[in-house]
């Protein structure tokens, strides 16, 4: 199926995300056939001073391929030449963050500040648009507050410039991560909208994500913390899309998953980084199994990243079975960049 102009396997993608969505993480989640990946948001402002922090954060791997890189800022020269620098680089496409709510980037007026001006905004998408031969994306969210939910002003906007496709997280700047995202105002918006939608929020479970795309009509969805708690859920999802079932993954499949992540953790990060994202992920990929939670007091007491990866794998051999479903449907990592 097409996206924009990529030619995509499925419509279920990874969501960005702060700290989680590096280029290990990315790598692992194509090969978990996520069907494009996009990196967290980095700071146009940041590519102007050159900073070697900002510059890692845009390093990613021919293996990411389709791979878009986030950035964001307030100023339009700035942005123009932050996307001429991920052109350089030759990521695939340049996704512009509008949806981050966070005060720090939002006093500046950047990130979902950015939206309350659709016709100002709609300048700085057309500069940048014009300034690369890569798709420009943007990512939004449905308004600054329940008052002024202005999408689907937005999305004419980033048409007239030139955007390829617009991905929106169904609640406002003002909810935060509180609140269900709100997916009839995503359908509004797609029924509204010249361009291509991806939706996003909320979305669980591999039936949730499927039946988000025939009920709410959308091209594509994004799929964040649920990806991180169900790590298999696009490839469950990419076969109920074609009407097949799926199997639930066995001990091998986990264990499987976390040799690959240990091995590209490893790689990228050096011994005390790699053991962080260890912590995290393992603390989410064995949520809902019977005794995960003393399991997570494990992980963060055991200071030794070999033997930590072996109990992991323990824990898996022994517990796999044995999930209980309800736990992934409780609320999570309420707080991020969009
Ligand atoms: C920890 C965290 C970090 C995030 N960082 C980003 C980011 O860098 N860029 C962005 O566009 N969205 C970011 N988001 C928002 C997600 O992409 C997504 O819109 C949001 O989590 C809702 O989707 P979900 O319910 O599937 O997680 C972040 C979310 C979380 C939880």
């Amino acid at each position: 199926m097409k996206l924009g102009p990529f030619e995509i396997e499925h419509p279920f993608i990874l969501a960005p995300m702060a700290g989680i969505t590096n280029s290990p993480f990315r790598r692992l989640m194509r090969r978990m056939k996520s069907s494009l990946v996009v990196s967290e948001l980095v700071s146009a402002n940041g590519i102007e001073y050159g900073g070697q922090k900002t510059i890692d954060l845009l390093k990613f791997h021919e293996e990411e391929r389709i791979v878009g890189l986030q950035i964001f800022g307030e100023d339009e020269g700035r942005l123009v030449r932050g996307a001429e620098f991920v052109q350089k680089l030759g990521a695939d496409f340049v996704d512009l963050n509008l949806g981050c709510p966070v005060p720090k980037v939002v006093s500046k007026g950047a990130g979902s500040a950015m939206c309350r001006n659709p016709a100002q905004l709609g300048q700085i998408l057309s500069a940048m648009v014009k300034a690369v031969k890569i798709p420009v994306t943007i990512k939004i969210r449905t308004g600054w507050d329940q008052s002024s939910r202005n999408a689907v002003e937005v999305v004419k906007a980033a048409a007239d410039a030139g955007v390829a496709w617009v991905a929106i997280h169904g609640r406002t700047r003002a909810q935060g991560y509180s609140g269900q995202a709100d997916w009839e105002f995503i359908a509004d918006v797609k029924a509204k909208s010249p361009l291509p939608i991806i939706g996003n929020g909320d979305i669980q479970t591999p039936e949730m994500a499927v039946e988000k795309m025939k009920k709410y009509g959308v091209d594509a969805v994004l799929i964040g913390r649920g990806a991180l708690r169900n790590p298999f859920i696009f490839e469950q999802a990419a076969r109920l899309w074609e009407g097949k079932s799926y199997t639930h993954p066995v001990a091998e499949d986990y264990i499987q998953l976390m040799l690959e992540q240990k091995k590209l953790l490893e790689a990228d990060f050096n011994e005390r980084t790699s053991m962080i994202h260890a912590r995290k992920f393992l603390g989410w990929y064995t949520w809902g199994f019977p005794g995960c939670h003393e399991f997570r007091k494990k992980l963060f007491s055991n200071p030794n990243p070999e033997t930590l990866w072996q109990e992991a794998e323990e824990f898996f051999r022994i517990r796999t079975a044995e999930r209980d479903m309800r736990f992934l449907s409780q609320p999570f990592l309420m707080g991020g960049h969009g």
